[in-house]
Order: structure tokens, then sequence, then C-alpha cells
């Protein structure tokens, strides 16, 4: 099966775990479009209440127009489950997020989740971490940060639009790919990062994920209890 019905099979299964009454975080991406579809069906046909909180500009928009009522995440007060997608997730459990320049809110809202639960396709999973790693970072200094990042031996690339210039994140910033070959030690990585001055957040998330659903070759849907 191909990895976009895979996206599908696993996006819309997703949406079955939101309960009523819920604070939904929405995640945001190519999978999560197929979660808020379905979740936006839910709340028209089953007068699902619920309310919902955004990963990204984008998916607020796309949420909203299928009614699904979103509110801010400082208007709430606490968030009951998140789903989201995420480009990587390891056997430990660890992930890369950030391919759709989302990482930051994903995170912010992933940190004031009770549960988290990601969303992915087969490809997603591998055994250890070996893609490009989103970094967001303040756009004042941020060519001295990259020569940083190149000391280090992070191998930098700016996230570009299609005009060649710098990508700007829903909160104003750039986006660094870092190019390493296998991420051994994520924790280690992500504290490096995040202590370097001008990193606003970086695209590891580790000892968040409660539940993934994997959409998976042979039309079916694996959920893996995490913790
Ligand atoms: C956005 C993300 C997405 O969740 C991630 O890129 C997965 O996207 P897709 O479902 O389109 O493969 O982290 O910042």
């Amino acid at each position: 099966m191909s990895q976009d019905l895979q996206k599908i099979i696993a996006g819309r299964r997703a949406a079955e775990f939101v309960k009523n009454g819920m604070v939904v975080g929405i995640g945001s991406g190519s999978t999560i479009a197929h979660f808020i579809e379905a979740l936006g069906e839910r709340v028209a046909n089953e007068q699902l209440n619920i309310v919902g909180v955004a990963t990204s500009e984008k998916t607020r928009r796309n949420a909203a127009q299928l009614g699904i009522p979103m509110y801010n995440v400082d208007d709430i007060d606490k968030i009951d489950l998140t789903i989201d997608g995420a480009d990587q997730i390891s056997d430990d459990f660890s992930a890369i997020k950030g391919g759709g320049a989302a990482l930051l809110w994903e995170k912010i809202v992933a940190f004031n989740s009770r549960e988290n639960i990601w969303v992915v396709d087969a490809s997603k999973r591998v055994d250890k971490l070996n893609q490009y790693l989103p970094v967001e970072v303040i756009p004042y200094g941020s060519d001295q940060l990259f020569k940083r990042f190149t000391a280090s031996g992070f191998h930098p690339t700016w996230r570009l639009d299609q005009n060649g210039n710098p990508v700007r994140t829903d909160s104003a910033n750039f986006l660094i790919d870092l190019h390493l070959p296998i991420i051994e030690n994520p924790r280690e990585l992500g504290d490096e990062l995040i202590k370097m001055v001008g990193v606003v957040e970086h695209g590891l998330f580790t000892d968040v994920v409660n539940h993934v659903i994997v959409g998976t070759d042979d039309h079916s849907v694996n959920v893996i209890d995490v913790k």
C-alpha cells in the first residue's frame, strides 16, 4: 500500500481516540490533515463537544474551517490529548519533528498535554534517528550560530522557500537543518543544542509519546503503547 494510503488510514484512526469533552492538541503535517478531516466529521455528525489547540497557524485555519472550536494554548487549563505526526520515530520512541516547520509550537503543545499520540506511516519507523534535524533559531545572530554548527560538525543547511528566502516559522524565526549520519543519543544532542545561544528549540522529542499509531502495508493500523 502506498505511503499516502498509510497516512490516510492512520490519520483517520487517530480521530477515534478523541472523547467527548476533551481539549485536543492538533498536530501539523500531511498525516494529521487526515486526522483533522475525520475529527471534523465527528464534530459535525456526532455532536462531539471538544476544543482544539493548534500546533501551527495552518492547522488552526484548517480545523476551524471544519467547525472545530480552536483555542490558544494559553486560554485553556490543560490539554487532555495531543495527536501529531513525526518525521522519524526510533526504536526507543524518540522522534525527529519539524519537517513542516512547526516544531516549536508542536513541542509547546506536547509538553502541555497529559497524553501524546504520534501518527505515522510505516516508513517513519527506524532503528536509530538518521534524518536531517530541524533547529529553530532567532534570526538575529543566526549567521554566527550557523558557523558554530559547522564547527561542531553538524553540517547545517538553511531551510529556504521556493524563492530562496529563509523559511519563517509561525513565531517568525529561521530554521537550520542539521545533517548528521546517525543520532546515537538524542537526549545528549538535544541538551547540547538547547544550550547554544540563539537556538529557540530543536526537533528532537524524547520521553514524550504515550502511543504510536502506524499505518502498515496490509491496510491495517498498529497501535503501539509506549507508556
Ligand atoms: C511538522 C511535523 C510533522 O508532524 C512531520 O513533518 C510529519 O509530517 P507528514 O505527516 O507530512 O509526513 O513535525 O513540523
